[in-house]
């Protein structure tokens, strides 16, 4: 793991905790909801509109096989659930036969009714501080909740320490996977996933071909809190039958002390990642086809463990607001409607999903582009510098492709190609021809990618 390529930072996460407490900062901390919709690729668009949802669309579902095979978990939690899964109900989890809601709530999200993943832990838990949220919305529902419970800042260095949500979250992954295998033992697959996690089926089944379910297998976006390699939550994982019987069973005798081990960490994923770890079961990296991004932060064009994303088909993007999840699905919809794709890859979104969307300049508008007066080689201009002046310095450096101009009038570039999001106040700028120049190089892939092992 010491030799990781410098991109990997940005990248691929195994990352020192200082990355993933910046993750845990970012966790919801952002604020429209309003996206560009979907046009045609010759069509550039720069005016943002919410997409509504369609009703009188209610295509049928296409052929998904081998997806009877795999449970799909969704975690959510009250203070989430009524905003962020709705989506999914709709568009990424209505072709799935066998899906299971855990949440700390036990309740209906349109004709859904969630599992209270509460429901059978050891009742000392109950008296826990960090389960005061969950015993307050047991007695009193919903009205239970104070606007405290919304708070969305993150006020420490291990994230929301004053949000009783997320105190409350890490607790779940362990009763989770135990409530899975009671759901549905016999599956080959269970597949975890997060209210904000987007998941493309076509491609993880394809991925998953390359497997066999009656291997302990534990696949994931690999992470590091430590020693602790552990698959990131978010991100979305995947477990053999093997492993899930083999856990879940390890689990059952050893609980209290797991219990113990999750009161003194903060990342639940991570307990999940060790405890697997104990009961031989090891994580296979699985960067690029799950990813802590969502698709307007991905640089296709890039690449991470010195491996170029653009052939790779992802399975999960994260960060995704329920407007993403619309927007990403119209798209999906349409690729898939071609009964001749098998997957979509990286190349095929960035093509024909975010190219499009890419313009000269936006206003209020963030790419992310990192590389300003912070870095030692900067030889750009100094701040405040206009639009002009910075676009001028992408210019210079050949492998310039994107830059942008933030709030202070400081100047910032990078060799990426992202969407990005939207940000008041800060100017972002894209080399469309380089851009263009640069799928070229990558050219069209044949067979896809797939991380095997
Ligand atoms: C509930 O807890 C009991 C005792 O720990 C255990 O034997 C059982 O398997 C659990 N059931 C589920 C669905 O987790
Ligand atoms: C799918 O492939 C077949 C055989 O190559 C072709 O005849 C057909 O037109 C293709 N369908 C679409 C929708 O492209």
């Amino acid at each position: 793991m010491a030799t990781l390529p410098a991109r990997y930072g940005r990248w691929v996460p195994v990352l020192i905790p200082l990355a993933l407490l910046i993750l845990f900062l970012h966790l919801n901390a952002r604020f429209g909801d309003t996206r560009v919709v979907l046009q045609p690729a010759s069509f550039p668009n720069e005016n943002e509109a919410e997409v509504p949802p369609d009703p009188k669309s209610s295509p049928s579902c296409r052929q998904l096989p081998g997806i009877e095979d795999v449970l799909v978990v969704v975690k959510t939690g009250i203070t989430e659930s009524q905003h962020k899964v709705p989506v999914h109900i709709r568009t990424t989890l209505r072709c799935i036969p066998n899906k299971l809601i855990v949440s700390d709530f036990e309740e209906d999200i349109d004709g859904l009714r969630t599992l209270d993943v509460f429901r059978n832990v050891s009742q000392t838990l109950y008296s826990n501080d960090d389960f005061a949220l969950y015993n307050r919305a047991r007695q009193g529902g919903r009205q239970a909740l104070t606007s405290e419970d919304h708070t969305k800042v993150a006020n420490s260095a291990a994230g929301m320490m004053d949000n009783p949500g997320w105190k409350l979250d890490k607790w779940k992954f362990l009763p989770m996977i135990h409530e899975a295998r009671a759901h549905r033992p016999d599956v080959k697959w269970y597949v975890f996933l997060e209210a904000d996690t987007y998941p493309i089926w076509p491609n993880l089944l394809a991925w998953l071909e390359n497997f066999d379910s009656n291997d302990k297998l534990y696949l994931g976006n690999q992470m590091m809190i430590g020693d602790h390699t552990f698959a990131h939550g978010g991100s979305g994982f995947v477990i053999s039958n093997a492993a899930m019987h083999a856990f879940a069973d390890f689990y059952a005798e050893h609980a209290d002390e797991w219990n113990e081990i999750t009161n003194n960490q903060w990342a639940g994923d991570c307990v999940l990642g060790m405890a697997l770890a104990e009961a031989g079961i090891g994580l296979t990296w699985s960067w690029p086809h799950v990813t802590t991004q969502s698709v307007w932060e991905q640089d296709a064009l890039g690449e991470g463990f010195g491996r170029p994303q653009w052939c790779y088909p992802p399975f999960t993007f994260h960060h995704m607001t329920p407007a993403d999840v619309d927007q990403m699905w119209k798209f999906d919809q349409e690729w898939f409607s071609n009964e001749n794709r098998t997957v979509l890859t990286y190349g095929d979104i960035f093509q024909y999903f975010i190219r499009p969307m890419l313009t000269n300049r936006l206003d209020n508008w963030d790419n992310n582009a990192p590389d300003g007066d912070n870095n030692a080689d900067y030889r750009g201009p100094s701040t405040p510098a206009s639009m002009y002046e910075c676009a001028e310095h992408c210019a210079r450096s050949s492998n310039c492709l994107q830059y942008r101009i933030d709030k202070q009038g400081r100047c910032s570039t990078s060799g990426w190609a992202l969407r990005g999001l939207p940000k008041p106040g800060v100017a972002s700028g894209t080399m469309l021809w380089r851009v263009d120049d640069a799928i070229k190089r990558r050219g069209s892939c044949g067979k896809p990618k797939f991380i095997t092992k």
